[in-house]
């Protein structure tokens, strides 16, 4: 989902859903190193979010292998650093901790938690969950993280709030993707239906372990029933709002990247088939799920939704 200032809000399609270009590289944080290590990583602060690894919750089971590290771990979109796939280096720049969170807009008293102590209260668990992203290709993971509805449990929200906005760090200076045209910084959304669903879970970690930078550390949101741009990364506000956000790739492609965004083999991207995905890892590709397999838990979250464009 590269996009490059050519004419307009054009995006070259040669840069969209490329083939495996792995780099068997080294996983960042490599087996059962742990938060000791996790927590210091060459010389540099990291969030600890433990403890790791946290119980699994067996209600989120998957009927296909877990992708390995080393290959979700080195293919990744995190356009602050970067748009190759290989951002893995270029994200050791980002510092996760402190980290504070900032809980905002239509609650009933704002306020500021640290990542650390959010975790404190809220408790973790392990799920593990499919991701689709609108690239055609997809990965198996196990994240660790507690569901958003927690979150929105302890921001109280007044009942003038509709949606949830979900805000990325911005800092130029530490990456290097924020001093590019795009509209920084990365912003997302979704009612509060969606983010009262049980699916809706905010991840510090995968693998057993705090999240390694590329994937978004110290915190992110995942939602397997969306794109993955829907994923955001490194968030720093969750503000609570009466009108729907305009999301960062909305505001780039707006023909192209809807707010919705939930997967559906049906609805092919302007530009290419949703039919089917490539796994990372394997050079196979298998039938994509509407919903990505997620309809009975969240189907009903549309059923009064017929007008929107649901699946874009
Ligand atoms: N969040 C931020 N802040 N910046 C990004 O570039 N990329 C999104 C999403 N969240 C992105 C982001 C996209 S397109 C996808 S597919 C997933 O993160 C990728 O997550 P992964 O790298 O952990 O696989």
């Amino acid at each position: 989902m590269l996009i490059k200032r050519l004419r307009g809000w054009e995006i070259p399609e040669h840069l969209v859903t490329p083939e495996s270009v792995f780099l068997d590289r080294r996983a960042l944080l490599g087996g059962s190193a742990g938060l000791a290590a996790a927590a210091m990583l060459g010389g540099r602060a990291l969030a600890e979010t433990g403890p790791y690894p946290a119980p699994r919750n067996d209600a989120y089971a998957l009927d296909r292998p877990l992708t390995p590290e080393k290959f979700s771990g080195d293919y990744n979109n995190f356009y602050e650093f970067g748009t190759s796939k290989t951002v893995l280096p270029a994200a050791d720049a980002l510092k996760t901790s402190p980290w504070t969170i900032k809980v905002d807009g239509l609650v009933e008293k704002p306020f500021d938690i640290g990542v650390e102590d959010l975790v404190r209260k809220v408790g973790l668990e392990e799920r593990l969950y499919r991701h689709r992203c609108v690239e055609a290709w997809s990965m198996s993971v196990p994240w660790t993280g507690f569901p958003l509805a927690k979150l929105v449990a302890l921001a109280k929200p007044a009942s003038g709030a509709k949606y949830v906005q979900l805000t990325t760090f911005l800092d130029r200076k530490m990456a290097p993707g924020q001093r590019t045209f795009y509209p920084w910084p990365y912003v997302e959304g979704l009612t509060m239906e969606e983010a009262g669903n049980d699916l809706a879970f905010i991840a510090t970690g995968i693998y057993g372990k705090p999240l390694p930078n590329q994937f978004g550390a110290p915190i992110r949101l995942a939602l397997p029933w969306k794109y993955g741009f829907k994923s955001i990364k490194s968030i720093v506000k969750v503000s609570f709002v009466a009108e729907r956000p305009k999301t960062f790739w909305e505001a780039l492609g707006p023909s192209e990247y809807g707010f919705w965004a939930n997967v559906n083999p049906a609805v092919p991207h302007p530009r290419w088939s949703q039919a089917s995905e490539r796994v990372l890892g394997t050079d196979t590709r298998v039938p994509t799920l509407i919903y990505n397999g997620y309809g009975e838990q969240v189907a009903g979250l549309y059923k009064d939704l017929q007008g929107e464009r649901l699946f874009a």
